[in-house]
């Protein structure tokens, strides 16, 4: 019998709708609902979900339904990621195609290019300054070599993440041209006024991103008379979600994105996208009814898509992203665990993994719903150390005089660090300090080279595979920035591009050094040895489907200063993570181990029996342990 595509079509998006109805009516609703407008908005709503779906190719709507069968797939051990710049990784996004072997030897099943979509001219923040959300940046490609890419990453089982930016568009995007000529309805797309006084109001409460170079919330263009809310750059300027045209365009282009075959949205910059007077202007409850409505439509049209909501926030703050709380199941089903990576950098430099036991333990809970961690070490960004007063304070030290130590100790001027990197703002108020560097210059190996010191060098490839351990392991899917895998070090020569001098986080935007992955076979050369122990710890980390994300992370104090553990609590036993944060030789008893719920003292990352003497596990500088 003849299938009747369009009726099973029309009754598969009805079901759609009716499952996430619930999750995106009340917060519209709530958002929009006093507005004189609300019914037509509700009505083009429909209408732009009804075309997404329409115009959602036959292999994605597949995917849609695959991945409805088995929505634990972004969880499963068997995920990796890996993040990479185009230009500086392949060239363009076709020369991206003879890459893929590579990434795929090395494990990867998840790739986020970063940003691609097309940005303004000159200096575009790396990209997240963008004027055409529909267009590749021409220097990349087309939409169909994008296209392409897509789909040559499904026909290998590798899902797609790309960025698009919530928060603001570049000045030179149509709506801002537009707006910038006097046009009233896309004025109200972004956050403009005729006086400084109610800028000068919120001023008082807000705080600056980028103080050095960019100062201030606003900017003032005299050629049309207004002030413009811009929390980053001048030229990226904040889009107005109070007006639901702003929902509605944003709608639409998520659908366009997922249809070119996307499989993650990384959404940009989210914490700001809703302005409160009195307030920081940051994580406001609007912006999580925002993401929850933007994630229920993604589900009702592209099913498949998933959403990874950037927040580089305190703990308490970063949970709801990923629905702890009021949206619990139906926010963001990845963001980035900034906190894991802050301490394990802060438990390097002290050698000491208490502040770590005691913020990851009391702050996370042990599993989410419907969610996970991004779980990462290093990204394109610098690393803000986000310490609260009061963590450190529970540990009877300083928040500020910790916050200090972190940056001073990883731009390398404290004295005896093993560190390299330099300082990335310095917010006058609080004088915090926020550092750049890659994982491998941060970690020692730069220095330790030019000193031509064997040992340091050793610490520093150790410290480097402790992290990439700590990732693959902690819960979540582990991200490999690029270069890392390979020991990548800091790039200065960015101090001579007259777009990126004032931005030392190009410090640590290196290029793909393809000279180095062709000379893997030198062993005994650190990228080597960290390019074949990251390719291993992604190998086992498949073969152990104990580390699924799903099941429970639990914190556990080791008792030992220098040695940070968790439990995963899978349904088959526990693995048990044992880190060294340190270079010296340390020990736990193996009957604290046992209690713990390991029984075999077989260690699922070395494939060996653990190491053990006299009733005590010996664990050697740096080591990582994934007891069972
Ligand atoms: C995000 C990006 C960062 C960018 C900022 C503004 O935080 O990760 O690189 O500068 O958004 O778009």
């Amino acid at each position: 019998m003849a299938r009747k595509p369009a009726a099973a079509d029309e009754a598969i998006f009805a079901l759609r709708l009716q499952r996430s109805a619930p999750d995106l009516w009340p917060m519209l609703d709530a958002l929009y609902g006093h507005r004189p407008d609300y019914a037509a908005f509700c009505d083009r709503l429909l209408d732009t979900l009804r075309k997404g779906w329409a115009d959602r190719p036959d292999d994605l709507r597949l995917l849609d339904l695959k991945r409805d069968l088995e929505p634990d797939w972004f969880q499963r051990s068997d995920m990796a990621g890996y993040v990479f710049y185009i230009d500086r990784f392949a060239g363009d996004l076709r020369s991206v195609l003879d890459r893929l072997d590579y990434l795929e030897d090395l494990g990867i099943r998840y790739v986020h290019l970063m940003p691609c979509l097309k940005p303004r001219p000159g200096d575009s923040d790396g990209g997240y300054s963008v004027m055409d959300y529909r267009a590749i940046n021409p220097a990349f490609g087309t939409m169909a070599d994008f296209e392409a890419l897509a789909a040559a990453l499904r026909a290998r089982g590798m899902a797609l993440c790309v960025d698009l930016v919530l928060n603001h568009t570049a000045k030179e995007h149509a709506w801002a041209k537009k707006a910038a000529k006097g046009d009233a309805a896309y004025q109200d797309y972004y956050l403009m006024f005729d006086t400084p006084d109610l800028p000068d109001q919120y001023e008082r409460t807000l705080v600056e991103v980028f103080p050095d170079n960019a100062p201030g919330n606003f900017t003032h263009y005299p050629d049309f008379g207004k002030w413009v809310w811009t929390t980053f750059n001048e030229h990226q300027w904040d889009l107005n979600w109070a007006n639901p045209q702003v929902f509605l365009e944003i709608v639409d282009i998520m659908l366009f994105l997922a249809n070119r075959g996307v499989d993650v949205l990384r959404l940009d910059a989210v914490a700001f996208m809703w302005k409160r007077m009195g307030t920081r202007c940051q994580s406001e409850p609007e912006v999580h009814m925002i993401l929850q409505a933007l994630r229920a439509c993604s589900r009702i049209a592209t099913a498949a898509v998933l959403h990874l909501e950037e927040a580089i926030v305190a703990p308490a703050e970063m949970l709801p992203y990923l629905g702890k709380g009021a949206h619990d199941g139906r926010e963001g089903n990845l963001a980035y665990h900034n906190s894991l990576m802050v301490q394990f950098w802060s438990a390097l430099a002290t050698r000491d993994t208490r502040l770590m036991t005691y913020v990851l333990g009391t702050h996370f809970p042990d599993r989410l719903t419907n969610a996970t961690y991004a779980t990462y070490i290093r990204c394109h960004d610098d690393i803000g150390w986000a310490v609260t007063d009061e963590d450190a304070g529970a540990l009877g030290f300083s928040g500020p005089a910790h916050r200090a130590f972190l940056s001073d100790f990883y731009d390398g001027t404290y004295p005896g660090s093993f560190a390299r990197g330099a300082l990335f703002q310095m917010n006058p108020v609080t004088g915090d300090k926020r550092v750049s560097g890659t994982f491998a210059s941060l970690a020692g190996l730069e220095r330790a080279l030019a000193d031509g010191d064997r040992t340091g060098i050793d610490m520093a490839v150790q410290r480097i595979v402790l992290g990439h351990a700590l990732i693959a392991s902690f819960g979540g899917i582990p991200l490999i920035y690029m270069g890392d895998e390979i020991a990548l070090l800091n790039d200065y020569s960015y101090r001579n591009s007259p777009d990126h001098a004032h931005d030392s986080r190009w410090i640590h935007r290196p290029r793909m050094d393809w000279d180095a992955v062709a000379n893997l076979g030198d062993a005994r050369s650190p990228g080597a040895r960290v390019f074949a122990e990251t390719k291993r710890i992604l190998a086992r980390r498949r073969e152990t489907p104990g580390l699924h994300a799903g099941h429970p992370t639990r914190i556990v104090a080791t008792g030992v200063t220098g040695v940070f553990a968790f439990q995963r609590v899978a349904p088959t036993g526990v693995i048990l993570g044992l880190f060294n944060f340190t270079e010296g030789w340390l020990q736990v008893p193996e009957s604290w181990a046992r209690a713990q719920g390991v029984s075999r003292m077989m260690d699922a990352l070395s494939e060996y029996p653990v190491q053990s003497h006299a009733g005590q596990i010996v664990l050697p500088p740096y080591a990582r342990v994934w007891l069972t």
